[in-house]
């Protein structure tokens, strides 16, 4: 299962970090080196790597991509595709086959197509499958508060905070991950109270968004993502370490209900 399998990797490395491998390059060639030789370098600082475009429309998924999360595999961390699922069931189901196919231990998704028809395929698949769905909650971007902040109407027709419903989707459809951005503490917090610790939380947005890994762990983030903060500083190795300490240290004061532990 992917959750126990990002945990353990987490508790033996004592890190919480996520890498968001998003390299960019004018020119191809070299983008598949870079991303295995900075994966060798960073692995043991990190709990899982996320992958997305960057990597994914220059490589291709076959021979291309499932290559890093191979390496990935090899390294002992698994990796996750931020895909961000987002259409009818039976796409949803194809796009959900064939990452998984490609070795992925996770992907993200949106929860806008809803269950029927929408997420379900992709749900049922990852559970016979042993991997992992971690769905959007509430995105670390500015102008997200524009639909995941929106009051709606709930089934009893109550007004509530569209990224409510959404949290509460997640626990029902018993998802692997919540992303909630590290750009609103605030919400991490009020989203860990709705959840009780049943649902991870995955924090991205950390250091160039503005978020800061340690509050973000305090007000109840499980896992950090981080891309830019690391891949573009001069010593990776030493900023990866030292986020991985700051919030290793803001998990710890947490005590046991750190990683989506009760
Ligand atoms: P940086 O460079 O900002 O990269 O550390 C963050 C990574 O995470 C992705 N990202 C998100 N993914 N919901 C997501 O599913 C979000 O709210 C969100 N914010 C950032 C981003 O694409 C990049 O890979």
């Amino acid at each position: 299962m992917f959750r126990e399998t990002i945990r353990t990797v987490a508790a033996e490395r004592k890190s919480n970090i996520i890498l968001a491998l998003d390299l960019t390059s004018p020119v191809r060639e070299g983008l598949l080196d870079l991303s295995l030789k900075l994966l060798g370098e960073l692995n043991s600082l990190l709990c899982a790597v996320k992958i997305n475009r960057h990597l994914l429309l220059p490589l291709g998924l076959y021979g291309g991509v499932d290559r890093v999360v191979d390496y990935a595999h090899r390294l002992g961390i698994p990796a996750i595709m931020d895909c961000k699922v987002n259409d009818i069931g039976e796409t949803n189901r194809v796009i959900a086959e064939n990452y998984f196919d490609a070795g992925f231990d996770a992907l993200t998704a949106s929860p806008l197509p809803g269950w029927e028809e929408g997420l379900e395929p992709v749900i049922t698949l990852a559970k016979r499958k042993g991997r992992g769905v971690i769905l959007l909650v509430y995105m670390s971007s500015r102008g997200a508060e524009e639909v995941y902040g929106r009051m709606t109407l709930d089934s009893a027709g109550g007004l509530r905070p569209q990224y409510e419903l959404f949290a509460e989707r997640a626990a029902e459809w018993d998802v692997d991950g919540v992303v909630v951005g590290a750009t609103r503490p605030e919400k991490i917090a009020e989203i860990q109270r709705l959840l009780k610790g049943r649902v991870p939380i995955y924090a991205p947005g950390v250091g160039v968004q503005g978020g800061s890994a340690q509050n973000a762990v305090k007000s109840g983030a499980d896992y950090l993502i981080v891309g830019r903060s690391i891949l573009a500083a001069a010593d990776p190795v030493r900023v990866a370490r030292e986020i991985r300490d700051l919030a290793w240290a803001a998990l710890a004061d947490r005590g046991v209900s750190a990683l989506g532990l009760p």
